[in-house]
């Protein structure tokens, strides 16, 4: 049985919100993979590589590092089994034959010592009770020397076009659970960009660099608000209500969708070749 200790994010996982990323799959990676560029950059995956995937859900980015690590293989640890069910079925639909998806709270999870040269994640660390035990197990999991590379959502308000234009939803996606709750306050919990040093004590080279991407939400802005609506299951808006909504995203239709400037931070840090610094504490043995 996997040990888990982030279980409010687990229940989310599982729950609402993993389902609601499992059943949108298509529209989610479709979203987000304007983040790949920078992620794979600060990566630098190289064929032969060990590459590990923090959060991978349906496993887009897992795949990928599978494919530039080559003769090497990719790991993709996620909490969400509803995900990972995604995930398996498209890599086994895509031939890809180095992956392998583990349902894990890669927080505590026993990685195997140095038994990776990359980390990666796409958005899926911001979600940790104890982040600064999250990547010390991460920095064990790491060859000394090996890399850190993730994304993670900068700072949202008035001043990023996604928040903005997504400030009218606020209230009517309130989650309808304590797990949807925990999953939208955590999106957050890395944008302040003095925490990141700190969470990641014992990295060294550690980079916080800002990202701009555009993300996707749908064909026009009638099936953008389809969407985005339905993340709140069972939850009705009335007519004028939804009217105003569609207004609200119609500046931002374009002929390739509803597209909306996002603000990320790509962060890169390396596992330490100190030795004394690689030694457990006594509260991680
Ligand atoms: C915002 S989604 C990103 C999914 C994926 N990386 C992508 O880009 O499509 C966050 C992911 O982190 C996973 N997650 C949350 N807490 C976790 C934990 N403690 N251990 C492993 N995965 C976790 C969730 O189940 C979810 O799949």
């Amino acid at each position: 049985m996997t040990r888990i200790t982030n279980s409010v994010q687990a229940q989310a996982w599982n729950g609402t919100v993993g389902t609601h990323w499992a059943t949108h799959q298509e529209r989610y990676d479709a979203m987000l993979s304007g983040v790949n560029d920078a992620l794979f950059a600060g990566a630098a995956i190289a064929a032969g590589d060990r590459v590990l995937d923090i959060g991978c859900g349906a496993g887009a980015t897992t795949r990928i590092a599978a494919r530039l690590a080559a003769s090497g293989h990719a790991v993709g640890i996620d909490i969400s089994a509803p995900l990972l069910d995604r995930a398996r079925a498209i890599t086994t639909t895509e031939g890809v034959t180095n992956v392998a998806y583990e349902l894990a709270d890669a927080q505590i999870h026993p990685f195997p010592p140095a038994g990776y040269d990359v980390v990666i994640s796409r958005g899926g660390v911001m979600f940790f009770a104890d982040h600064a035990a999250a990547f010390r197990n991460l920095a064990g999991a790491l060859r000394p020397g090996g890399r850190l590379a993730f994304v993670c959502p900068r700072p949202a308000g008035p001043d990023v076009e996604e928040s903005r234009a997504l400030s009218l939803f606020g209230e009517l996606l309130e989650g309808p659970d304590a797990g949807t709750v925990a999953a939208q306050v955590a999106m957050a919990s890395l944008s302040d960009p003095a925490r990141i040093p700190e969470v990641l004590r014992g990295y060294d080279d550690v980079t916080v660099t800002p990202v701009e991407t555009e993300t996707v939400w749908g064909r026009d802005a009638a099936d953008a608000v389809d969407f985005i609506l339905s993340r709140a299951p069972g939850r009705t808006v009335a007519a004028d209500t939804r009217a105003a909504l569609e207004d609200s995203l119609r500046p931002y239709e374009t002929d390739r969708g509803v597209r909306l400037r996002a603000a990320l931070w790509l962060v890169t840090a390396r596992a330490t070749t100190k030795d004394a610094a690689r030694r457990p504490t006594p509260r991680q043995q």
